[in-house]
């Protein structure tokens, strides 16, 4: 209220008194609030003021020489300046607010909402003016559905786009405080949560979550190289197709491990892959178990990595996942392209050489065993007629069993001070001494 105004104010507040109970009479004298005229004016929960007082003539200037006739009323906010402290526009204003149309949202005289509003409610109001379509969404944030515009947006103007209270996350943090402080604590932060708006509408929408649009199509709007390899994959992996999808394995926002996953990563994959699974050929094994009851690791388990080999997207070849070639079967006709998954780690030489004294430890003298199993262009043996890809409990990987055809072959192998002897179901004991 500006200080000059006190004056008119105060006189207002003693009229104030005797008016009221004047127009419980019905005999306001030299009043426009009749019982005949205008009563309808100030019978409502909130009259304003003025209005209230009677004192309709601060607004409503008489046209000379009429005794009913008033000047029009311009743009209403000189007016209401004319008592109030004008409200100071921001960097953004409300177009009606920047307008000077106070009245578009006030009623001057008084209505049955606080501050005098036109409308029943504050989205009533709102959508007065906007597109109510903009809520009608499969699912509604909290707030919204509350009818709570004004807890994010101011009605007159604002130092933020949008007339929000508050910018960007900020805004947000307000209430999903255990977003703000997981963001603080993370080690992982997803770049674009920088601005919650990027994916979730903050009004609601036909997504789960208020997402703009469901998951993966969400995700493959920024990733499109994890798009191009779940789409060309040959062999699809289930965990990213069921349920959450994507977020079966990753958090949207923030996570303590790397890549957002949202367990540590081999932990991850034994969290489903801790029972044998249905698959179109055949079963898939229990992977939690094989690991306990196997304690000699393959070097990339013991770093916990099932990703080396394995494309949690989906695989390019047409077995398991795997990122690389690999055969699937006990015997191969040899080429070293069959083998691309060993080979990105280890030496190819390992099956190229017929004599070695280096090469490998499986060698008699320094004839290379494995290139007289593997090298061969008829029933070359493949890698896993011998070893165990993921875990086994002897050394070097060596199998207690193979799978040939529907039989589980023995291997019975011995590792020795100089060597090492089997006796499988292929040939009889053999030894060999380097
Ligand atoms: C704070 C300023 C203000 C006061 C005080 C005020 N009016 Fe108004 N009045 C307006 C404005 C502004 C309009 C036109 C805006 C509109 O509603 O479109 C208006 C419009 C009217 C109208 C036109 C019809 C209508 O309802 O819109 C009548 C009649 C009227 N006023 C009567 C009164 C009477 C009687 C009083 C005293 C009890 C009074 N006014 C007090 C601002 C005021
Ligand atoms: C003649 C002086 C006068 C004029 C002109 C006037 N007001 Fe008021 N207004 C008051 C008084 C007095 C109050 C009641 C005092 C209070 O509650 O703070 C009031 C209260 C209000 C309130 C309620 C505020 C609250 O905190 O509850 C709103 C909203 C309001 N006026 C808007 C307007 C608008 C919009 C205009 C212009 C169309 C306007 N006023 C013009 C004197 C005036
Ligand atoms: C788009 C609608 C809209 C317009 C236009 C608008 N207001 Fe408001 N105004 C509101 C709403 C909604 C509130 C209630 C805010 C709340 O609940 O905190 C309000 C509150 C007020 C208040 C009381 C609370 C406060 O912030 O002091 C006054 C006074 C006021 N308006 C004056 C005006 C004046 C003067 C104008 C024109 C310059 C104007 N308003 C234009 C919607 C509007
Ligand atoms: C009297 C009509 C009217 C009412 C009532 C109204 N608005 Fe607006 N509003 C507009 C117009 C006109 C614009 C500017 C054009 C546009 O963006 O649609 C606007 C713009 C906005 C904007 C965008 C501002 C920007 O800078 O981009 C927001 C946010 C907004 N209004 C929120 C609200 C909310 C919340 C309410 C209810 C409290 C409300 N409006 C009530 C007329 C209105
Ligand atoms: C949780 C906070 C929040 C609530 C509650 C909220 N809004 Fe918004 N609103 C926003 C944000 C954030 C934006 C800006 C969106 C953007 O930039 O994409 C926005 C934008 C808008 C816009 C401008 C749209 C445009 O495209 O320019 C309007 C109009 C609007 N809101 C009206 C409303 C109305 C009406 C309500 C109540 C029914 C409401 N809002 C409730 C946060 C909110
Ligand atoms: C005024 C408080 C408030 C503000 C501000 C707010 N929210 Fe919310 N939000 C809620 C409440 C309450 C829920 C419901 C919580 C629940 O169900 O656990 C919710 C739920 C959500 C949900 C989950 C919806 C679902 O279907 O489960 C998302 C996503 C969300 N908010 C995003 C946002 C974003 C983005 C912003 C900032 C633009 C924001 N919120 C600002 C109060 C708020
Ligand atoms: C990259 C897209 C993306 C961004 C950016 C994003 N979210 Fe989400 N948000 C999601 C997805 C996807 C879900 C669904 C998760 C689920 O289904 O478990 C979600 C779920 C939520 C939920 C409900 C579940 C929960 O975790 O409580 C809230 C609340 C939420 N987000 C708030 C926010 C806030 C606040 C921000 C900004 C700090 C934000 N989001 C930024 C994608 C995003
Ligand atoms: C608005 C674009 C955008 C959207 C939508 C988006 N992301 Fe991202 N994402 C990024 C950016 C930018 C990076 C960081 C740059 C990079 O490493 O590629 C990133 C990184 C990632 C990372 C790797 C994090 C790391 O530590 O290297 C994962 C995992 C990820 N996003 C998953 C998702 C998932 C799941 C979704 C869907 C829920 C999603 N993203 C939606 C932009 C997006
Ligand atoms: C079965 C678990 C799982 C699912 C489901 C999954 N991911 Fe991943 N994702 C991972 C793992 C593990 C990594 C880290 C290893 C890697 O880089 O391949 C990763 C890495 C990523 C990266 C980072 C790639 C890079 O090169 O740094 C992005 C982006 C990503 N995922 C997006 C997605 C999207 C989008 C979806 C849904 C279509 C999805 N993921 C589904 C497990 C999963
Ligand atoms: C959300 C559960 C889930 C998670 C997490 C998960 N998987 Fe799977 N995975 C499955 C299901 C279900 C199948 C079997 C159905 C299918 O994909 O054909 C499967 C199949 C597989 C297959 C065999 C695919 C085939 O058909 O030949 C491999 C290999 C595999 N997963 C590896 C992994 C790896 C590595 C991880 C961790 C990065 C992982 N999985 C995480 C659910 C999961
Ligand atoms: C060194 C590469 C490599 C690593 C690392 C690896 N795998 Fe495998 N995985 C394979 C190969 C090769 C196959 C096919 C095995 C076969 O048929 O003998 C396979 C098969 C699988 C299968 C299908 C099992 C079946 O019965 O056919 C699952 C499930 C699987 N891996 C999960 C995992 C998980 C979980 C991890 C991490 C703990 C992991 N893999 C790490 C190479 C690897
Ligand atoms: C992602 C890299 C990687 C891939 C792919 C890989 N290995 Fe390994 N492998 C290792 C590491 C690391 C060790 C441990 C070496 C060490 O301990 O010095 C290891 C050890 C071994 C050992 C035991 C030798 C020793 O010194 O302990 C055998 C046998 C073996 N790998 C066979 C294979 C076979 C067969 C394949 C193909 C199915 C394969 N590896 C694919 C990384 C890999
Ligand atoms: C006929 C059985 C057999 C086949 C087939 C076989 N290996 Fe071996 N491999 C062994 C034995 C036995 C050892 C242990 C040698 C020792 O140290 O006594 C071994 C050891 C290894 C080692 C440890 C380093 C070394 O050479 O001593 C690696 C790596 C390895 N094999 C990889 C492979 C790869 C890759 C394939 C498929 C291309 C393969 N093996 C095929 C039996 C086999």
């Amino acid at each position: 209220m500006k200080c000059k105004n006190y004056f008119i104010l105060s006189l207002l507040l003693m009229a104030l008194l005797s008016f009221t109970s004047a127009v419980a009479q019905g005999t306001t004298p030299n009043s426009c609030v009749t019982a005949k005229c205008h009563t309808e004016l100030v019978k409502t929960k909130f009259v304003h003021g003025p209005a209230a007082v009677g004192a309709c003539v601060q607004c409503h200037e008489l046209l000379p020489n009429e005794t009913h006739k008033f000047k029009k009323i311009g743009t209403s906010v000189n007016l209401c300046n004319n008592c109030h402290d004008p409200i100071k526009p921001d960097k953004v204003n409300h177009a009606p607010f920047a307008k000077g149309d106070c009245v578009a949202c006030h009623n001057p005289h008084g209505s049955d909402q606080r501050f005098m509003l036109r409308q029943k409610s504050i989205p009533q109001l709102c959508f007065s003016c906007h597109k109510e379509e903009m809520i009608k969404k499969k699912t509604l944030h909290v707030p919204v559905e509350e009818g709570d515009c004004l807890v994010c947006h101011q009605p007159h103007a604002s130092e933020n786009p949008k007339l929000l209270v508050k910018s960007g996350d900020s805004l947000c943090f307000m209430c999903h405080t255990d977003i703000e402080s997981g963001l603080v604590e993370a080690k992982d932060v997803h770049s674009p949560v920088a601005q919650c708006t990027t994916c979730h509408n903050p009004h609601g929408s036909d997504s789960e979550r208020m997402l703009s649009s469901g998951v993966p199509n969400l995700c493959y709007t920024c990733h499109d190289g994890i798009k191009q390899s779940v789409a060309q994959a040959v062999v699809k992996h289930k965990a990213v197709e069921e349920g959450k999808k994507c977020i079966n394995c990753h958090s949207p926002h923030f996570s303590k491990f790397p890549k957002l996953l949202v367990n540590e990563p081999m932990s991850l994959c034994l969290s489903c892959h801790n029972k044998t699974m249905n698959v179109q050929n055949g079963t898939l094994t229990n992977m939690k178990e094989l690991f306990e009851k196997n304690d000699k690791w393959h070097g990339p388990i013991r770093e916990r990595d099932c990703s080396g080999c394995h494309n949690p997207h989906g695989g390019k070849t047409d077995f398991r996942l795997l990122r690389w070639v690999y055969p699937r079967e006990f015997y191969s006709s040899f080429s070293i392209e069959q083998y691309e998954l060993c080979f990105k780690c280890h030496q190819p030489t390992l099956v190229l050489e017929p004599r070695t004294t280096t090469l490998t430890g499986f060698r008699n003298g320094d004839q290379n065993l494995h290139y007289l199993h593997v090298n061969k262009k008829v029933k070359g043996r493949t890698c896993r007629a011998c070893h165990e890809t993921h875990a086994s409990q002897k050394a070097d990987h060596i199998r207690e069993l193979v799978p040939f055809g529907k039989w589980e072959l023995p291997i019975h192998f011995e590792k020795t001070s100089d060597g090492g002897k089997c006796s499988p179901g292929c040939h009889a004991t053999k030894e060999y001494k380097r």
